[in-house]
């Protein structure tokens, strides 16, 4: 099979690497990819979020199966325009994206489909979500749209909610404000891969969002991970996989939206049950990282069934042990990263069970600087989560470059089992 992948990030080098391996692969292609995913696949300098230059890469290559990494050529309706040409594709279609692009939709659609969440009420006006929020206690205010990870403030009084208001109400993504009852509980993320109809659950993963150590610090795309996360017994997440994502599933074909490729639900442990925080269209980043470690099926086969619409209904096979993933960011991240440093250690040899993936790096003169905000990810699998995260420090501490952050503490509190 001849595979385009899309995306240049830490996520897209994991599913290139897994992608790699299936003894079902003929060709990998990746677009626009980075220097670590240029080991596996063809890179092609193509804009990911135009449909018109990925279906014509598509048409010239001779493309089977395209994957979708991450949100942005989803919302511009690039997964349309491929299966408008007749080529299956792994990532949803515009309007199913709409699950993570609005959060507005996302509450529509766990409410019509009996899901768990957090009670919500929308506003299309800001001075009317301002006074709304001015009269609550704890409160959760989040705008409508994309934000990149800055639009959810959760306020402790109607004070600092209605502040809140007014700041995301100044965003693009802030059209609609959305104020949501404040609950408490561990996170735990669980994605599935879906053909419109069935849902097979990855392991489920724990992000770190906050940049500094203790979760403290501001909000970032994530700044490590681990799998499995035991914070549910295989039970619950069963009732995961058949009272959330299948009822979310059918309401959306229902609709007309049949959501083909990864839904991840970002869930709340409460004292009452689990319930829906977020759904995101794609897998997440770094959660990817350590789920490709993590995961010892064969996947392209299943990419394909899940964008053909014949998802067999079986457990995904999972490795043994666990896997810790460790992001090593530039110095400035979240707000402003600066980059352009050279990146020392990247090339030693690696033992089993370690991988380093490339995400903001670029290379110059033959060496490769950092170049985004996220530069790479230091994976690690072993026996188990205190194992898997000694392992990733110490493998963390060779890959070097000015201004470093890196979290130590990512799976520290991970429970055993
Ligand atoms: P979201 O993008 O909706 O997942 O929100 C980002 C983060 O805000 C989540 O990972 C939670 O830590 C927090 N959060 C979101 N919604 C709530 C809520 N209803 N109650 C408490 N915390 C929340
Ligand atoms: N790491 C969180 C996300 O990918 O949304």
């Amino acid at each position: 099979m001849r595979v385009l992948l899309l995306g240049s990030g830490g996520r897209e080098h994991a599913l290139a690497w897994k992608l790699s391996q299936s003894p079902g692969l003929s060709t990998l292609f990746a677009a626009p990819g980075n220097p670590g995913i240029e080991a596996h696949a063809t890179c092609r300098a193509i804009d990911p979020t135009k449909p018109v230059e990925v279906t014509e890469l598509v048409r010239a290559e001779r493309i089977d199966l395209v994957v979708v990494g991450p949100e942005a050529p989803l919302v511009a309706g690039v997964a349309d325009a491929v299966r408008a040409f007749g080529v299956p594709v792994f990532g949803p279609s515009a309007a199913a994206a709409r699950i993570e692009g609005s959060k507005a939709f996302a509450k529509e659609i766990m409410l019509a489909a009996g899901v768990p969440t957090a009670g919500a009420a929308v506003f299309d006006d800001v001075e009317a979500a301002a006074a709304a929020a001015a009269r609550g206690g704890p409160i959760v205010v989040k705008a409508d749209g994309l934000a990149a990870g800055k639009g959810v403030v959760v306020a402790d009084s109607g004070s600092e909610a209605e502040v809140a208001v007014r700041a995301l109400g100044k965003l693009p993504a802030g059209a609609r404000i959305l104020l949501e009852e404040r609950l408490d509980g561990p996170e735990l993320s669980v994605m599935a891969l879906c053909d419109g109809e069935r849902a097979v659950l990855l392991p489920p993963s724990q992000d770190h969002k906050r940049l500094r150590e203790g979760d403290l610090g501001p909000n970032t795309g994530g700044m490590g991970a681990y799998a499995p996360a035991r914070l549910l017994a295989d039970e619950a997440l069963e009732g995961i996989r058949r009272e959330v994502m299948v009822p979310t599933l059918r309401e959306l074909a229902r609709r007309g939206a049949p959501f083909r490729g990864v839904l991840y639900a970002g869930l709340m442990l409460t004292p009452t049950g689990p319930r829906v925080l977020e759904f995101n269209a794609r897998l997440g980043d770094p959660e990817t990282q350590v789920l490709m470690m993590q995961v010892a099926a064969d996947l392209l086969p299943l990419f394909h069934a899940a964008a053909t619409g014949a998802l067999p209904e079986a457990p995904l096979e999972s490795a043994a042990g666990a896997s810790v993933g460790l992001v090593l960011a530039a110095p400035g991240y979240p707000e402003a990263p600066r980059t352009g440093a050279p990146i020392a250690g990247l090339e030693r040899p690696r033992p089993e069970g370690v991988m380093v993936f490339h995400a903001g790096t670029r290379r110059v003169d033959g060496r490769v600087v950092t170049a985004g905000g996220r530069v790479l990810t230091v994976c690690a699998r072993a026996g188990d989560v205190a194992q898997a995260r000694a392992r990733a420090l110490e493998a963390a501490a060779d890959l070097t470059f000015e201004g470093r952050q890196l979290r130590r503490d990512i799976a520290a509190k991970a429970p055993a089992g």
